[in-house]
């Protein structure tokens, strides 16, 4: 089988500049059709500009991409028959009810008065809405929201979905809703990429990540794969007495096998085993150096491009993304 028919989404070599910024300088990616790709990356690194660009939306200035088959510059308007959009901000309209968005939604998708709200009402009941389905936008809270906006890129039963950082600034509850309902949107069948800024997000929901960086891919791999290299886990060791950090940061290196990073009194360095924990526990006790703080937790997205970039994942962007939606 060739690429076309195992991936629903296939793009190579995407460029797209915006006057002296290269927001995206030669993107690969392809994702397996029924599966989730989660896009990688800090605020700014072309996360958006690559959906954008996949979803019609903007034309690359090079590079080609295609959505099941179809090349998404040449044959736009297949494409989009393909695909949802939940961008990065609510895109609903404020003042229309939950049903009613979606109504017009359906409505502008070509189905009858009744058709539509048929598909709004059970797209409302899916996403737990019901209750809310004539309340306007604007009164649902942040979670809410986001189940609107995701369920009116819903409403044309798209093969392929893109969530553009959907669970940005949601509270851990609807974070966790809007993953079960990913999952159970994969297992309809739906390909999805998720742009997220968490690795933990990526790595709970997402078969393959992509990582990007100021418009690069600098890493690929299963979630797996990502974590054996650059850590899963951060081992945070703070002496409580400052005069100590060298032997700490000697001891640390000795039994994590790389040298950690300071920063404040804080030495941390990425761990793949947590066996190390309590080596450095041990050593630091034979040493007799008292400890402030010692901890072992999940790495966050920065630590990880330290571990794969050798420098920390910074703000390229202000936040200027306009809502979106795909023109019928
Ligand atoms: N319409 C635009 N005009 C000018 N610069 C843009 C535009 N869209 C994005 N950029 C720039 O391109 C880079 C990538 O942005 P974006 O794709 O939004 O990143 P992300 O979604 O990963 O935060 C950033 O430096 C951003 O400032
Ligand atoms: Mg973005």
């Amino acid at each position: 089988m060739n690429e076309q028919t195992t991936h629903a989404i296939v793009a190579e070599g995407l460029i797209k500049r915006f006057g002296d910024t290269t927001a995206l300088d030669g993107v690969d990616l392809a994702v397996r059709r029924g599966t989730v790709l989660g896009l990688l990356g800090p605020n700014g690194a072309g996360k958006t500009t690559a959906v954008r660009i996949l979803a019609t939306l903007l034309k690359p200035d090079a590079g080609r991409a295609s959505v099941g088959g179809y090349d998404v510059v040449r044959d736009a308007h297949q494409v989009r028959r393909l695909i949802g959009l939940t961008g990065q901000y609510a895109s609903v309209d404020e003042t229309l009810t939950g049903i009613e968005n979606l109504i017009l939604i359906g409505r502008l998708l070509g189905l009858s008065r009744a058709e539509a709200r048929g598909r709004g009402r059970e797209l409302l009941a899916e996403f737990r809405l019901d209750d809310a389905a004539n309340k306007p936008a604007k009164a649902y809270s942040g979670g809410m929201r986001r189940r609107l906006d995701l369920a009116a890129s819903l409403v044309g039963r798209p093969q392929v979905l893109y969530l553009d950082e959907p669970t940005t600034g949601l509270d851990p509850r609807s974070r966790n809703e809007m993953w079960d309902i990913v999952r159970d949107l994969v297992s309809d069948g739906v390909t999805v990429l998720l742009t997220t800024q968490y690795l933990e997000e990526a790595d709970l929901l997402a078969e393959e990540i992509v990582v990007i960086d100021h418009g690069r891919v600098i890493a690929t791999g299963t979630p797996d794969e990502l974590k054996s290299r650059v850590g899963a886990q951060t081992l945070a060791v703070r002496p409580k007495h400052a005069v100590d950090a060298p032997i700490v940061q000697s001891i640390v290196a000795q039994v994590a096998g790389r040298a950690p990073e300071a920063q404040g009194g804080l030495l941390t360095v990425p761990v793949t085993d947590p066996a190390v924990l309590p080596a450095v526990v041990r050593r630091l006790d034979e040493a007799e150096v008292p400890i402030g703080e010692l901890a072992l937790r999940g790495s966050s997205l920065d630590e990880v491009f330290l571990a794969l970039t050798g420098h920390r994942a910074e703000d390229r962007t202000e936040d200027q993304n306009e809502p979106e939606r795909i023109p019928a």
